[in-house]
């Protein structure tokens, strides 16, 4: 076996990869690296300079810059987030986590420049560690040379009440017909972008949650990628 163990995972909006991941990643000690925490938080950037997300070179500038960093939270940072995510510093961890910023972060991934700044940050942060990364481009952009590549989906309607409870459930008051539309938007272009759209490659093992819990999916996967540990350390 390589030194370090490679998940990827790729799906679509709120499809549980943030949730799953984060427990996957406790129960095997592995690192858990939320991509689209990332994109978000240049979305954030942007926003508070006052940078027009049509100005690709500025926005590009500004990411260039900055210190986007990702890490697991503190003990004095458990208060229900997956991740603790930081720009220069600042915990910006639930500024990034709203419709508004979904949105923008979804434009933002369609700047080329910018997905070349963050992939190789991605990909330095997974050197000599075992990872488990989620996002759009993980299994075949950030991490084509994955041991475990995963596709993980839901239904449309079922994706959209979980995120609408997530958001009810910190306080962000807004409908279910707008959390459906936003998401039905975001994947539309998340998927059509020029720039290495969500997609299922060929050897992606697609994990469909629509009629699991939360529990079965962590251990459907742990399972699976503890027995592929177990083999090559056999064969080793
Ligand atoms: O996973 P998320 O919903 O937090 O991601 C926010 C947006 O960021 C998503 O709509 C598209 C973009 N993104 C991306 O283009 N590539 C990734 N690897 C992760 C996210």
């Amino acid at each position: 076996m390589s030194p370090s163990f490679h998940i990827a995972i790729d799906g679509p909006v709120a499809a549980g990869k943030g949730t799953v991941s984060r427990l996957v990643a406790n129960r095997l000690g592995f690192v858990y690296i939320d991509t689209g925490a990332m994109y978000r938080t240049a979305a954030l950037l942007a926003q508070r300079r006052g940078v027009s997300l049509d100005e690709l070179e500025r926005v590009t500038e500004l990411v260039k810059q900055a210190r986007i960093d990702v890490r697991q939270p503190r003990d004095d940072e458990q208060d229900g987030r997956l991740s603790t995510v930081t720009l220069d510093d600042e915990d910006v961890s639930w500024q990034i986590r709203t419709l508004e910023i979904g949105t923008a972060s979804s434009q933002v991934g369609e700047m080329k420049p910018v997905r070349a700044e963050l992939v190789r940050k991605q990909q330095q942060i997974a050197v000599d560690k075992n990872v488990i990364m989620e996002g759009r481009d993980i299994t075949y952009r950030v991490l084509p040379d994955a041991d475990v590549k995963i596709y993980l989906t839901a239904s449309e309607v079922v994706r959209a009440k979980r995120r609408h409870q997530q958001l009810l459930a910190k306080g962000i008051d807004t409908s279910f017909d707008e959390v459906y539309q936003q998401l039905m938007d975001r994947d539309q272009r998340d998927t059509s972008r020029a720039a290495d759209p969500l997609q299922i490659v060929d050897e992606a093992w697609v994990v469909d949650t629509t009629d699991l819990t939360i529990d079965q999916v962590v251990t459907i996967i742990t399972s699976r990628v503890q027995a592929m540990i177990d083999q090559h350390r056999h064969h080793a």
